[in-house]
């Protein structure tokens, strides 16, 4: 999400531990829940984009499940991350004392604590967090939401002043309803626990080594410290949020979806309030990292994937996929799929064009309907139009390449690389059978097959030349209506023939061709 930090804070956390160890079983998926990806990121690359942004001295993530895996991504996202690991002590609690044993032992000051799962949540709700927590002196501060259906969550228990006194989980608060005792009515909270804290480092630290096990599930809860934390006198503070997406985690994948899904319309939203025309927001799905310049027109069906980055008074779509491609100003890209492609400016793409990795078209080229490209570069406005394969070529500048031209780059074998000249017109449905050199200013007859260099100002013809054979259909296509209309035309011809001119509803026998 381009969801940028607004203000200046003089408050940076000491550390931000990101909690990622656990397994994720409701995923039903070979893939660790926290490397599943919304907005083209993984969740918990949307956890560190937001904990970075808080600008802690610090950042860890606590790993367990799948371990290798998810630490390899964590290098790749950010090499500055410590990689802590979890031991077979279970529970959120027992993640973040793992986490803190990763972290310089005088580590002093705020801690944040936030989940690996929890994609929507903004560096600058962290920012926020940091200066409240802060200024109000507590040494705990939660971040809590109002929901009309707690569900699962752990519920905030307040005393009668509405201090926060404890968080209990579900599991408990549905043991105390069943046995009646004067907390039986805190499965009824509606304030939940998002699981995102600000904690005072040494605090936290001393009342992880007290808290146990002794629970519904059997985990060590890092919610435990606040009562500990409340029992030595400390104060806990609240920071209840409205937004309420940016405290959902990811346990499912209807709630992957549903998160991707509101993720891409504060995209969008994002987008459209930078001036960017989106027409149909509902079918129209951006990646958090896209960038797009101003006036650019987005239609229908539209999928701006990974690293793209549009330019200003650009069109896209409908109907077109672009991944980690740039697109320059004043570009048309319509009806297309490309990736890892480089777009020049006022350059028209499509419809039904398929630009694989290496294109690169210049400004104000073309590549028109059901062209397919490949590693090539293709000089400022030489066209490429129509039903061609294009792999492995570098176009000259203002070169045309007809329509059906094949470059043929691979014998089987390896693949070859084929040049077209400055200002060359390859005529239609050629084979240009690399490797091949056309020279600038040179010329392919249509129909040839090319297989040497073509020298400047040269054309080159590569085909067998034109052959009649007078009564052919009259022998042996004998009693078709071909061969009847043929007579036709002939007993026209030869009526007519006097005034030597043949109707024009019937074709002359094409005259002579010249020698080329
Ligand atoms: C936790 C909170 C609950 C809160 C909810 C918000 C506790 C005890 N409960 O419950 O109050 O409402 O989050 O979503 O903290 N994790 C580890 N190691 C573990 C267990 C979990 O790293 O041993 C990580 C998970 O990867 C995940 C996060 O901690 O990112 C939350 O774990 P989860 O098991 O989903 O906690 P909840 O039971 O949902
Ligand atoms: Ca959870």
């Amino acid at each position: 999400m381009p969801s940028r930090v607004g203000r200046v804070t003089t408050h940076h956390p000491a550390a931000v531990i990101v909690l990622a160890a656990g397994e994720g079983t409701r995923m039903k998926s070979a893939t660790p829940k926290v490397l599943h990806r919304i907005g083209g990121r993984t969740l918990l690359g949307h956890a560190l984009y937001a904990a970075r942004q808080a600008s802690p001295q610090h950042l860890a993530v606590v790993v367990r499940h799948e371990r290798d895996q998810v630490a390899a991504h964590v290098g790749e996202l950010d090499p500055q991350v410590v990689v802590a690991d979890q031991d077979e002590v279970k529970g959120t609690g027992r993640a973040c004392e793992c986490g803190l044993d990763a972290l310089p032992a005088d580590l002093a000051g705020t801690v944040l604590v936030t989940m690996g799962d929890v994609p929507l949540l903004t560096g600058q709700t962290l920012v926020e967090l940091t200066e409240r927590h802060e200024s109000s002196g507590a040494a705990v501060t939660v971040i809590t939401a109002e929901l009309d259906d707690a569900k699962a969550y752990g519920r905030v228990v307040r005393d009668e002043a509405g201090d926060v006194v404890a968080i209990m989980e579900y599991k408990d608060a549905l043991a105390h309803r069943s046995a009646g005792d004067d907390l039986a009515h805190v499965v009824d909270v509606r304030e939940i626990n998002s699981g995102i804290y600000a904690f005072d480092a040494q605090v936290l630290r001393a009342a992880l080594a007290e808290v146990g096990t002794d629970n519904a599930q059997g985990e060590k809860y890092l919610t435990d410290v606040i009562a500990i934390a409340r029992r030595d006198g400390r104060k806990v503070s609240a920071h209840l949020v409205d937004d309420l997406w940016q405290t959902e985690g990811v346990n499912d994948r209807v709630q992957l979806a549903a998160l991707g899904k509101e993720l891409n319309r504060r995209t969008v939203e994002h987008w459209m309030r930078e001036g960017v025309t989106v027409v149909d927001p509902d079918t129209t799905w951006i990646d958090a990292e896209v960038t797009i310049g101003r006036d650019t027109v987005v239609r229908p069906g539209t999928q701006l994937l990974g690293a793209t980055t549009i330019g200003a008074d650009a069109v896209i779509g409908p109907d077109t996929t672009l991944t980690d491609t740039e697109v320059g100003d004043g570009a048309s890209v319509v009806r297309t799929q490309a990736e890892a492609a480089l777009i020049g400016a006022e350059a028209t793409v499509g419809p039904f064009s398929y630009l694989r990795p290496g294109t690169v078209l210049g400004a104000r080229g073309k590549i028109g309907g059901f062209v397919e490209t490949k590693n090539a570069q293709i000089g400022d406005g030489a066209k490429v139009p129509h039903l061609t394969y294009c792999g492995d070529a570098t176009i000259g500048e203002g070169a045309n390449i007809g329509a059906g031209t094949i470059f043929a780059n691979y014998d089987g074998v390896a693949k070859h690389h084929t040049t077209v000249g400055r200002h060359s017109f390859v005529g239609s449905d050629s084979v240009l059978v690399a490797p091949v050199h056309i020279a600038d200013g040179a010329y392919v007859a249509a129909g040839s097959t090319i297989e040497g260099t073509v020298a400047p100002g040269q054309i080159a013809v590569a085909r067998s030349r034109q052959r009649n054979v007078d009564g052919w259909v009259a022998r042996r296509r004998a009693g078709t209506r071909t061969a009847a209309a043929a007579e036709a035309a002939l007993a026209a011809q030869a009526s007519e023939a006097p005034s030597g001119q043949a109707p024009h509803t019937s074709a002359p026998t094409p005259p002579p061709r010249r020698a080329e």
